[in-house]
């Protein structure tokens, strides 16, 4: 971006810098060095998390304890100094929270009771989702009173919920998939009944976010990781209006409060994603070229991303070129660095402090 258009977003939105490099950023602001935070920044590749996760028992049983839940999200804090924690938590907590079966089996990943029609909708109630969702409420309180305490005022909260479209997916085929077949036909043959899935997941993840809020949380990001398998028409109908219609909700209680959105996958359809979702930031995907993002998605919104995970996993230099490259072509406007999705299990931290190191010397 030149450095006109810079002054020009930063004339108009009146914003102050603040202490927090995060917000400057999603406020439109260019800073020396990048914020940087990672997708799934807390998990199994840290000693410390794998320790808390066998003695919390499940993996939900972590998500739902909320100190245990609070000093995983702060793991990666303590050791790296990234600029953001986000909630340690799941998406699949609001199927799980509207009443659907959701368990995660050690080495297979999610397994839910799978939803497949109209039907199947009646037995997800919407009111008590809060008060199954209550300890993650907590879990931000907790957060917050140890940025307090451990004196990371420096650090920003990021909550987060998955899309309706992602969330759906797991919802309808019950688990992981390569193609979401089932989903997809749903989607195509039964518009009307698929689309009333797609709205209790709008209403349900708007009060969900708000909720976090409340408690907390200062950014919040919708997660589409599998926005990129849908054509055209379906990308506009199941990851725009969706994302638009949750974020107007919030942005209803919360106007001040930015939305990060990642929509994995969605090629040349960011453009469409930037301008109409209503978000504040978009978070790419390792696929997306760098220069088209600087030259298509920056001038529009501040951009998070892309350095694949795998290349962190191997580090080397490698990993050094890959990171410089990144801030080369980002870091002239308003950019937040991250990987382009969630860290390999088998990632080093050592290569964690390499990235950290480069980035903050950069
Ligand atoms: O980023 C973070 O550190 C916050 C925590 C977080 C988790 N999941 C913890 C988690 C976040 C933001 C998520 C989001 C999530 N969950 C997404 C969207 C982002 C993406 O990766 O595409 C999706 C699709 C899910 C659903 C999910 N959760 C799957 C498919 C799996 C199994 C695959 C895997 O990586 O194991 C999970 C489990 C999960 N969620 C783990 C963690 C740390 C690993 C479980 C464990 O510790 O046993």
């Amino acid at each position: 971006m030149t450095s006109a258009m810079n002054l020009k977003m930063q004339s108009d939105n009146n914003s102050k810098k603040t202490d927090k490099k995060l917000l400057d950023v999603l406020q439109g602001q260019k800073t020396k060095t990048p914020p940087f935070w990672l997708m799934r920044q807390a998990g199994r590749y840290l000693p410390e998390y794998l320790e808390l996760r066998a003695e919390a028992g499940s993996f939900l049983d972590l998500v739902y304890n909320p100190e245990f839940a609070a000093e995983v999200t702060l793991q990666p804090i303590r050791r790296f100094g990234m600029d953001a924690a986000i909630l340690f938590s799941d998406i699949l907590v609001i199927p799980h929270a509207l009443g659907q079966h959701v368990e995660f089996v050690k080495g297979e990943g999610p397994k839910l009771n799978p939803l497949s029609s109209a039907e199947d909708l009646k037995i997800l109630e919407q009111d008590k989702i809060h008060e199954i969702l209550a300890p993650i409420y907590q879990t931000i309180k907790n957060i917050k009173s140890a940025f307090v305490h451990e004196n990371l005022g420096q650090t920003s909260l990021i909550g987060f919920a998955g899309s309706p479209w992602t969330v759906a997916c797991y919802m309808v085929e019950g688990s992981g998939s390569k193609d979401f077949a089932k989903t997809k036909n749903w989607a195509y043959s039964d518009p009307n009944g698929f689309d009333q899935l797609i709205d209790i997941l709008v209403q349900a993840t708007a009060s969900y976010l708000i909720h976090q809020i409340e408690a907390g949380a200062e950014v919040v990001k919708l997660f589409d990781s599998w926005a990129g398998i849908l054509d055209e028409a379906l990308f506009e109908r199941l990851v725009i209006v969706p994302t638009q219609k949750i974020i107007n909700l919030v942005k209803t209680e919360y106007p001040d409060v930015p939305v990060i959105a990642f929509a994995r996958g969605a090629g040349i359809q960011h453009l469409n994603y930037a301008r109409h979702s209503g978000a504040s930031a978009i978070a790419i995907d390792q696929m997306t070229p760098l220069v088209w993002a600087a030259e298509n998605i920056q001038p529009i919104l501040p951009v998070q991303g892309n350095l694949d995970p795998f290349c962190l996993l191997a580090g080397g230099d490698t990993l050094d070129r890959s990171i410089k490259n990144i801030l080369d072509v980002l870091q002239d406007g308003p950019f937040i660095f991250n990987l382009g999705h969630g860290i390999h299990k088998d990632t080093p931290p050592a290569h964690v402090e390499q990235l950290s190191r480069i980035i903050q010397n950069y």
